[in-house]
């Protein structure tokens, strides 16, 4: 089965609107058309600036999708500082990252908060990447494949029939992110491949379809590596997506 690996470049909250643009302005002059041809690439920029970026995609009609990094699930209302995902589409975000680790450890979001998170994203049109992971106590009590299958079971539960086809996960295990420790990209296939399963226990038909991400310490050096497993279709990125040169190289690992 062919799926298109997805790369993401989750900012988190770096980098103002002019920096921004820069970014996406070098990324752009680093990566050639066979690259796009090869992955889908998302950027994930702090809402801020997500009208300058989609402004500079746009006009230089670059084929960076765009993304947002959360939002919240109602349309409209009386939720202070909450953005709408009605507002993300209007600004034509295509990818939407849901239940990201640190919205769940810091702003106690749960998987019931994520699953209804992630159906207002679709049903808006646009794509969201559901994130899931287990943490380092999780991992070394041997409970990790049962914590991810709770999260991604929990986090999908308002998604009906075909919509969850083309929903992205992100494996991302806590320990992982930031730290500079990967997960071995044999610990990252087994992990991709049981989230398969239980996406299949749930709807047969789109356990060939759903793309799964790996995330947590991404770089040039392991990309390529990771990206070959069967099971996982593309990267969430977090610190090396913030420079040009390393995302660009993680966007075309298989030049490498
Ligand atoms: P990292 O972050 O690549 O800096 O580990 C990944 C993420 O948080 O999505």
């Amino acid at each position: 089965m062919d799926r298109t690996p997805l790369i993401s470049g989750n900012w988190k909250m770096n980098l103002n609107h002019f920096e921004a643009i820069q970014l996406v302005q070098k990324l752009s002059y680093e990566l050639r058309n066979h690259d796009y041809d090869a992955v889908e690439v998302s950027l994930h920029p702090p809402y801020t600036d997500l009208r300058s970026v989609q402004t500079v995609i746009d006009a230089d009609r670059m084929r960076f999708q765009l993304g947002a990094q959360n939002c919240h699930s109602e349309v409209s209302g009386a939720f202070t500082g909450e953005i709408s995902p009605a507002m993300l589409a209007k600004l034509d975000v295509d990818y939407v990252i849901v239940g990201h680790s640190e919205r769940r450890a810091l702003f106690g979001e749960n998987d019931e908060i994520v699953a209804t998170k992630a159906a207002a994203v679709l049903a808006h049109d646009m794509t969201p990447i559901v994130c899931v992971g287990e943490t380092l106590d999780e991992r070394e009590s041997g409970q990790e494949a049962t914590i991810v299958e709770a999260q991604v079971v929990g986090s999908l539960k308002f998604i009906e029939g075909e919509k969850l086809d083309g929903v992205v996960i992100a494996y991302e295990p806590v320990w992982a992110i930031g730290t500079g420790v990967t997960a071995s990209a044999e610990d990252a296939q087994d992990m991709c491949s049981h989230i398969r399963s239980v996406v299949g226990s749930i709807r047969r038909e789109s356990i060939d379809l759903i793309r799964i991400q790996y995330g947590g310490s991404v770089n040039p050096a392991n990309a390529g590596e990771l990206m070959a497993m069967p099971d996982i279709d593309g990267a969430l990125v977090g610190g090396a997506a913030l420079q040009a040169d390393s995302f660009a190289r993680i966007v075309n690992f298989k030049d490498a």
